[in-house]
């Protein structure tokens, strides 16, 4: 706790938008606690990783050349159009950084989206302009072509989070078509090993305005190493060079990454997406035989979206339970929506256990069914 002095004194001094901005909630920040996490969209464990702790006197490289090598053989790119991250989040905001001029230039984002797109640009001072996906979740290419101009990025998520559907491609291309010559898009594919066939990744020798994200955090299990990548031709990755820190990542970071992307490394992965596949059914399956799920959102990832009007008190229910899910209920056009990983066996048997034990209690209080408001679809 800061002392009224303390306090007194940082509210001088911090830039009055700083002052006003509410933090991201990340899953860590406002959810703590839980035996069950659900809530991040992790994988649900990770194999023995050894790392060496040799040379921590040195600072590691810029670019670490295994990492870099390991991540360009990986999505079959040159070295000179990656550039290697604190997380995809870090290239999110290196990106708006490289770009946007604070206090005057725009990023476009299309709600519902990943939060941090927006939160990066305010802590830069930059404007976020919002174009909302359309009704059946896909980018509004006349809304987006107003926006010719008026903006440096164009942050497109796909697949989707919190959705969980991919952006169709031709619309995708169509919207870099429309910015080609006066905004980056940038399309964020943090979840793509689980619909790899979907990347954009061939089209960055096409259009030199494609930027893509990329992270360990997701299919790779690794999201607490903190190791992301950004896509582009040399010339945005020569940029953002400038500005990210002198040495984002540390050497135990690179040694763990790097054996994540060697062959062993891709083959775990691999069968990591597959058994998450397959336990994706499973959640599929259970939550369509809920009577009380108005909607469930067909995903392509590690997570599903559900609309029910007894979000409310189910999120609280499972907290109660230890099992943590994400409530996305303020997320534009989400009202009454639920978001849940699919993390191990163990933890979706949590869910579905603490889930059934709701459903009990619910059969002996009906009026339950009547204290949440009427969802949006
Ligand atoms: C769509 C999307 N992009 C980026 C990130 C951030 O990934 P990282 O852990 O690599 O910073 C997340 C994390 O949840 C995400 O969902």
């Amino acid at each position: 706790m800061s002392t009224s002095a303390e306090q007194s004194l940082v509210d001088k001094l911090v830039r009055n938008d700083i002052k006003e901005m509410v933090a991201y909630q990340s899953a860590r920040r406002g959810q703590t606690g839980g035996d069950f996490w659900l809530n991040a969209n992790e994988a649900g464990g990770n194999e023995q990783l050894t790392v060496s702790l040799d040379n921590l006197n040195r600072y590691p490289d810029f670019q670490p050349k295994a990492l870099v090598n390991g991540y360009a053989q990986y999505c079959q790119l040159t070295n000179e159009q990656i550039l290697a991250t604190r997380g995809a989040d870090e290239g999110i905001e290196v990106l708006i950084r490289t770009f946007c001029e604070s206090a005057t230039d725009s990023i476009v984002i299309c709600p519902p989206t990943y939060g941090m797109y927006a939160i990066s640009a305010k802590g830069h001072n930059a404007n976020t302009i919002t174009v909302p996906l359309t009704a059946e979740l896909q980018l509004d290419l006349p809304a987006l072509n107003a926006q010719q101009g008026h903006c440096k990025l164009v942050f497109i998520c796909s697949p989707n989070n919190p959705t969980g559907n991919i952006i169709n491609r031709d619309d995708i291309i169509a919207c870099i078509e429309l910015f080609k010559d006066s905004a980056l898009v940038v399309v964020d594919e943090a979840y793509i090993e689980f619909c790899p066939e979907l990347s954009l990744v061939d089209m960055l020798a096409t259009y030199p305005n494609l930027v893509i994200l990329r992270t360990l955090s997701k299919a790779f299990a690794l999201a607490g190493l903190r190791c992301g990548f950004t896509l582009a031709n040399p010339a945005v990755i020569a940029m953002m060079s400038k500005v990210i820190a002198p040495y984002p990542i540390s050497q135990p970071v690179a040694e763990i990454a790097s054996a994540a992307l060697n062959a062993t490394g891709l083959k775990l992965m691999q069968q990591r997406v597959d058994n998450t596949i397959a336990l994706r059914a499973t959640v599929i399956d259970f939550l369509d035989q809920q009577p009380w799920v108005n909607k469930r959102f067909s995903s392509n990832t590690n997570y599903i979206l559900f609309n029910t009007e007894l979000a409310e008190s189910l999120f609280e229910f499972l907290t109660s339970q230890g099992v943590l899910i994400r409530n996305q209920s303020n997320q534009l056009n989400l009202a009454n929506c639920l978001r849940v990983s699919i993390g191990n066996k163990t933890e979706i048997s949590a869910f579905i256990a603490a889930v059934t034990t709701f459903n009990q209690q619910l059969a002996t209080k009906p009026t339950l069914e009547n204290s949440s408001s009427t969802s949006n679809f």
